[in-house]
């Protein structure tokens, strides 16, 4: 093994469409620092010096959309673009659901609405700590009522190659192929 320095190797994570209303208009903001602290619980890191954040504490709610990869264009350029001099929202159709002022995408398979439960602040950055409330999806990426991954085609992004990457087949069991093992050793 050779050591490389303290590069942070935990991609890919799922690329997502964070939705706050900031100044009262819906504005979205590409996210790939995102974390699930509980089964209930999402982090999101986001730099200071973004619009949204201000949206997001006057609020106290937002929502984390995830694009599929056909939406690869729409969610880069919203990486790309700020709401402090760009209307990103006019290129979605935009819904929202029982929390009132979370602004989801109707393109995105899976948008999850969240209110806000604390904030950890970071020197540079505010790691925004959500609730999901709700979960809105297109019925298309359910199997059996749950969201099927594979339907879904999450934009996954990698930092070392500053790219987007698919999601590969699924390979085995949780809870379950360890158990191969526990026989074996018994
Ligand atoms: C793929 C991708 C992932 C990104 N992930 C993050 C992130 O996790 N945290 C962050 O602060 N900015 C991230 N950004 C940068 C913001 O999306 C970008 O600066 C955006 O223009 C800020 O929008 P706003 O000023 O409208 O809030 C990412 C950009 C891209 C393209």
């Amino acid at each position: 093994m050779q050591p490389i320095g303290p590069v942070n190797a935990l991609y890919p994570t799922p690329t997502t469409l964070v939705g706050a209303l900031v100044n009262g208009k819906p504005n979205f903001i590409t996210i790939a620092h995102i974390g699930i602290m509980t089964l209930n619980h999402i982090s999101l890191g986001i730099h200071k010096s973004h619009y949204t954040n201000a949206g997001i504490k006057e609020n106290k709610v937002f929502s984390v959309c995830l694009p599929s990869e056909d939406l690869i264009v729409e969610t880069d350029y919203c990486g790309i673009m700020t709401g402090k001099k760009t209307d990103k929202a006019v290129i979605f159709d935009i819904f929202y659901g029982d929390l009132e002022k979370a602004p989801m995408i109707r393109e995105c398979p899976v948008c999850m609405e969240c209110r806000l439960e604390r904030i950890v602040d970071f020197t540079e950055h505010d790691v925004f700590v959500g609730d999901v409330v709700q979960t809105h999806v297109q019925p298309e990426v359910l199997k059996e009522g749950k969201i099927d991954i594979g339907k879904v085609k999450p934009l996954l992004f990698d930092m070392a190659s500053k790219g987007y990457w698919s999601l590969g087949p699924r390979v085995g069991n949780a809870w379950g192929e360890g158990k191969k093992l526990k026989r074996k050793l018994q």
